[in-house]
């Protein structure tokens, strides 16, 4: 079986495809054009269910793990479990503000528009921290029988959206995503 966090790595791809689907969308929003609600709102939908309840508490396992006997990017690690606890704050206030902004407020568009440039650069920034040196130093250190540890503590939940199995409230987004 692959270690869980090559599974961790196809997540980020399938969430670097849903961001950019949302900064197609901003742009739209931002050139004052017809923007897809429907999909946004699944897109936003999506990101509480799965990177913030499930991928994130994955890491937050791999991370705690190796943090147990391990001094190597400890910092590193240690903001980025900080990060998780932020992060679906984030999304919390993202939907808020979509919905406040379906209610036509034209400066609630402005402003939901600045803060998804925001949302869209810090769930990016802190993949690339995890790709470009946590995930590759944690790698480096565990072995096969850390990984098998680690998977025994993990309960997996499928992704609704880029999984065998999409949920039928996704399917519309994801030909959206995908294209
Ligand atoms: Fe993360
Ligand atoms: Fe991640």
């Amino acid at each position: 079986m692959k270690p869980i966090i090559d599974k961790l790595h196809d997540d980020h791809i399938n969430f670097i495809k849903l961001l950019e689907f949302l900064e197609t969308q901003k742009n739209l929003l931002k050139s004052c054009q017809q923007i897809d609600i429907e999909s946004i709102l699944d897109a936003i939908q999506y990101m509480k269910e799965y990177p913030d309840l499930v991928h994130h508490p994955l890491e937050n396992v791999v991370f705690k793990y190796f943090l147990a006997d391990h001094d190597e990017v400890c910092d590193e690690l240690k903001a980025l479990l900080q990060e998780h606890d932020e992060l679906p704050v984030l999304t919390d206030k993202l939907m808020e503000m979509l919905q406040s902004a379906l209610a036509a407020v034209p400066q609630k568009r402005e402003e939901l528009c600045r803060y998804l440039e925001e949302y869209i650069v810090i769930q990016k920034e802190h993949m690339n921290k995890e790709e470009s040196l946590a995930y590759p130093t944690i790698k480096s250190v565990l072995n096969d029988h850390d990984w098998e540890n680690i998977s025994s503590e993990l309960e997996f939940i499928k992704d609704p959206l880029f999984g065998n199995n999409v949920k039928k409230s996704y399917q519309a987004l994801l030909q959206k995503v995908i294209g």
